[in-house]
C-alpha cells in the first residue's frame, strides 16, 4: 500500500510539474530567522504566500546577524543553484544585484506606488540603478537599551541616560550580584553595542565619517582611541565570557531577572516577551542616543533562480504579499519592530514599538537616521567583518593598545577601498 502511495505521490508532482504549474512547487527562501519570534514573524509570510498558493520552503542557515547564511548564499550562486529568494540586508543587496544575481521584475507602476509610501533610507536600501530589488518588510531600531525595572529598582536606580551615568551605577548593580550589561561573545553583539556606544559617546557626524565613509582622520583620531578605551572598560560589567550561547540564551538573563540591562535591536523584545518577559521590561534609548535612529532594514531579495523565480507569477505574488500594508502591519507585532510602508497600520504595535516610530520620525527630520553598521546596511560584508575583528579583539584583550586598534581598522578599511 505504502508504495502506491509513493508511486502516486511521485506522478502527481510530476503531472504538476509538466503542467507548469508553480503554485505546487515550493519557493525555497534562504534565511537566518531561527528564533521563536523570528518563527512567529516569518509564518505571517508564510501563510500570506500560501493563501496565493505558494509553497515556502526553508532553507534556513542559523546565526543571528546572517554572517553565515551570507556565505551560503554565495556559494549556491557561484555553483548555479541559487535559492528562489534570501533575506539581505544593505548594501549586500546592491552588491548581488551589481553581480547581476537579483531578479528586478517589478512593474514601473508598482514601484511607483511603493515609492510614495517607503521612506527615503528603506528604498535606497532596496533599489539598484532605480529598480526595486529587494522587498522591504521591517526596520529594526538597534540602539535600544533593554532594562529590567524590578533589577534597576532593587538599587534604587532610573535607567542610565549617557554613558557616564551607566560608570556610576554598574559598579552598584555588579556588587550586590546583577550583571549590568548583557553581551553575548557573537562580533555581531559586540558590533552592536560598539556602534552604540560610540554614537552616544559622539555624534551622528562621527558615526557617519566612521562607520559609512571610514574615514581615516576619524578613525585615526584620540577621539575613536577615547572611545575605544571607555568601551573596553565596560568588559567588566558584561558578565562575560557567555561562550557559545546563541543571542537568545544570552539574553534569557535580562527576563530571569539576573542582569539589569541589553543593547539590542528590538528583535530582542519580540524575543523576550515570546520567552515571558512582561511588564518589568522597559525600552529606552541607549545612552546618548535618544535623538537617533539606528536602522537595520530587513528585505528579501529574489534571485536569478531556474523555474521558479522566472515565474513572473511567483515574482508578482511574492511582491504582492511581502509589501501588503496587511502584513507589513502583523509583521512588525511579531518582529518586535516597525513596518516600512507609512500607510501600514501601527495602532496595535505595543509601547516600545509606538517609541520607535515616534523615533524614526523625529530621527528622519533632523537627518539623524543612520545606517547600522552591525546589521549590514553600511559598507560590505568584508568591512563590516573587518571592524568585527578589530573590535573583538581589542575588547577582549587587555593588553593591546587602542592606537594599535585603531590603525588595524584604518589599514584594513582603507585596503578594501583600493
Ligand atoms: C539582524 C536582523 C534581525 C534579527 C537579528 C538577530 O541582523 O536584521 O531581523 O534577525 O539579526 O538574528
Amino acid at each position: 500500500m505504502k508504495r502506491l502511495t509513493g508511486l502516486c505521490l511521485l506522478a502527481l508532482l510530476l503531472a504538476l510539474r509538466m503542467t507548469g504549474n508553480a503554485s505546487a512547487q515550493p519557493v525555497e527562501v534562504l534565511h537566518y530567522w531561527t528564533s521563536t519570534s523570528e518563527t512567529a514573524a516569518l509564518d505571517v509570510i508564510k501563510s500570506g504566500l500560501a493563501q496565493k498558493g505558494l509553497v515556502w520552503k526553508d532553507f534556513v542557515i542559523p546565526g543571528g546577524g546572517g554572517e553565515s547564511a551570507y556565505a551560503v548564499l554565495q556559494a549556491r550562486a557561484i555553483a548555479g543553484d541559487p535559492p528562489v529568494a534570501a533575506l539581505l540586508e544593505g548594501p549586500t543587496v546592491q552588491e548581488w544585484a551589481s553581480l547581476g544575481f537579483l531578479a528586478s521584475p517589478y512593474p514601473a507602476s508598482l514601484e511607483k506606488s511603493w515609492d510614495a509610501v517607503l521612506p527615503q533610507v528603506v528604498q535606497q536600501a532596496v533599489k539598484y540603478k532605480g529598480r526595486y530589488v529587494a522587498l522591504p518588510t521591517n526596520i529594526h531600531r538597534i540602539n535600544w537599551l533593554w532594562v529590567n525595572t524590578d533589577v534597576l529598582a532593587a538599587v534604587g536606580a532610573a535607567p542610565p541616560k549617557t554613558w557616564d551615568d551607566f560608570f556610576v551605577l554598574a559598579p552598584k548593580l555588579k556588587a550586590v550580584g546583577y550583571t549590568p550589561l548583557l553581551l553575548g561573545n557573537e562580533p555581531w553583539q559586540e558590533g552592536t553595542l560598539f556602534e552604540a556606544f560610540l554614537l552616544g559617546m559622539s555624534d551622528a557626524a562621527f558615526y557617519r565619517q566612521v562607520f559609512v565613509e571610514h574615514n581615516s582622520d576619524a578613525i585615526l583620531s584620540s577621539r575613536m582611541q577615547y572611545i575605544l578605551e571607555r568601551f573596553r572598560a565596560l568588559r567588566p560589567y558584561t558578565g562575560r565570557p557567555d561562550a557559545g550561547k546563541s543571542w537568545t540564551q544570552t539574553i534569557a538573563a535580562l527576563r530571569q531577572g539576573k542582569a539589569a540591562m541589553l543593547v539590542m535591536g528590538d528583535w530582542a523584545k519580540a524575543e523576550l516577551q515570546q520567552q515571558g518577559m512582561g511588564r518589568q521590561l522597559d525600552c529606552v534609548p541607549a545612552p546618548g542616543t535618544a535623538s537617533a535612529f539606528i536602522y537595520g532594514v530587513d528585505s528579501f531579495a529574489l534571485l536569478h533562480a531556474e523555474g521558479e523565480a522566472g515565474d513572473n507569477k511567483v515574482q508578482a505574488q511574492f511582491a504582492a504579499v511581502l509589501m501588503s500594508p496587511a502584513l507589513q502591519s502583523r509583521l512588525a507585532q511579531r518582529k518586535g519592530a516597525i513596518p516600512p510602508r507609512r500607510d501600514a497600520d501601527r495602532s496595535k504595535l505595543d509601547r516600545c514599538g509606538q517609541a520607535s516610530y515616534a523615533a524614526f520620525a523625529a530621527a528622519e527630520k533632523t537627518r539623524q537616521l543612520l545606517p547600522s553598521m552591525a546589521h549590514s546596511m553600511a559598507g560590505t560584508q568584508v568591512a563590516r567583518e573587518a571592524i568585527f575583528r578589530v573590535v573583538s579583539h581589542y575588547f577582549n584583550h587587555p593588553q593591546q593598545d587602542s592606537g594599535q586598534a585603531t590603525q588595524q581598522l584604518n589599514a584594513a578599511l582603507q585596503a578594501l577601498q583600493q
